[in-house]
């Protein structure tokens, strides 16, 4: 037998080789590791049988979580020892009982962002990658824009726009105490880490006095608001573990999606944008709002990969004016 003593130098093997190659690492059977592959199968299986929609791609999230390396570096770590094992288990049994995967590892990945999230707040959504995505790109023609994101939660969109653009002056608005004490744990974070600071405001985003010195000063404001209609069913995660107060807006689920659409009409400067998630069934009520207030132009909806309607934008009138609503939106057509 030959044995490499160097990557790159082979030599005949002694008896110190074959005791060293022979003698079981670990002394009994209990202790031995379980390859991150089985762990991952073992776990997906478990995950499918409890419903969960992408159970293997979960399962490698939560085995990578338990080693402490990146996902994608999975297949090279080591495997789990009986206590990891135990530990990955047991985070596998609490997500088959449908706890959200961010709040078994403490984070939700936005963008470039990792944010820490957990009870009280509500988990950022990929979904909304794509609102925070043009608010970045409105942004990024203006230099150092004056950016407010209402309804900010852990702050996944102010903090994304704060990182993407760094001449952005960013606030933040959040009204529940819970979900502003996390997104003030974020704002601390990026900010250690480098990222412009972004300014939290604690208020209620219906109040028409909300932000009163910064009137017809911002350049993009975004929003997203709770817009789920108080009847519809929200699955297992939602319902037991995300603040109701981020995901129902009221009986037709647009009870601050309303007021929103009119103090952003005053907080805007002439030529300003607003880009406003909302509910999938609402790709024509929301940009029938936008219009029929009067004061926006250039009302626009905007659908994801799978065609479904995610947000609605438009610009306050650069000539400031309010005009008479554009009918098309109020027939429904979009
Ligand atoms: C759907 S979550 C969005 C959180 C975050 N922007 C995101 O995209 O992940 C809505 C947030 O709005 C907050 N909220 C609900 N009603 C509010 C109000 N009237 N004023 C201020 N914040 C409100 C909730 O507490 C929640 O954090």
């Amino acid at each position: 037998m030959w044995v490499t003593a160097h990557p790159l130098v082979r030599r005949p093997a002694t008896l110190h080789d074959y005791v060293v190659t022979f003698l079981p690492q670990h002394p009994s059977k209990g202790t031995e590791r379980e390859r991150p592959s089985l762990a991952v199968a073992r776990s997906a299986r478990v995950l499918a049988a409890a419903g969960i929609e992408a159970p293997r791609a979960e399962a490698e999230q939560l085995t990578a979580y338990v080693l402490d390396v990146p996902r994608g570096r999975l297949a090279l770590a080591d495997g789990l020892t009986p206590d990891q094992r135990d530990r990955l288990d047991a985070l596998v049994a609490r997500r088959a009982a449908r706890e959200p995967l961010q709040h078994l590892t403490g984070f939700a990945g936005f963008r470039h962002l990792e944010l820490a999230v957990g009870p009280g707040v509500f988990v950022p959504r990929p979904e909304t990658e794509l609102l925070a995505g043009w608010g970045v790109e409105q942004g990024r023609r203006l230099g150092s824009p004056l950016v407010v994101d209402l309804c900010s939660g852990s702050g996944a969109i102010a903090l994304a726009v704060a990182q993407e653009l760094p001449g952005a002056r960013v606030v933040a608005v959040e009204r529940s105490p819970e979900a502003l004490a996390w997104l003030r744990r974020n704002v601390a974070d990026r900010a250690a880490a480098g990222d412009t600071p972004v300014e939290v405001v604690a208020a209620d985003v219906t109040d028409p006095e909300l932000l009163a010195d910064l009137v017809g000063r911002v350049d993009v404001l975004l929003c997203n608001p709770p817009y789920v209609p108080r009847s519809v069913v929200v699955p297992p995660e939602v319902a037991g573990y995300d603040p109701d107060e981020a995901v129902f807006g009221g009986a037709d689920g647009l009870d601050v999606i309303r007021p929103v659409v009119a103090r952003a009409a005053e907080l805007l400067r002439p030529g300003g944008v607003l880009g406003v998630e909302h509910d999938d069934t609402h790709g024509t009520a929301v940009p029938a709002l936008l219009a029929g207030d009067g004061r926006y132009e250039r009302v626009e909806e905007h659908r994801d990969l799978v065609g479904r309607s995610r947000f609605a934008t438009a610009s306050r009138r650069a000539d400031g004016r309010h005009v008479e609503p554009d009918p098309a939106w109020q027939t429904g057509s979009s």
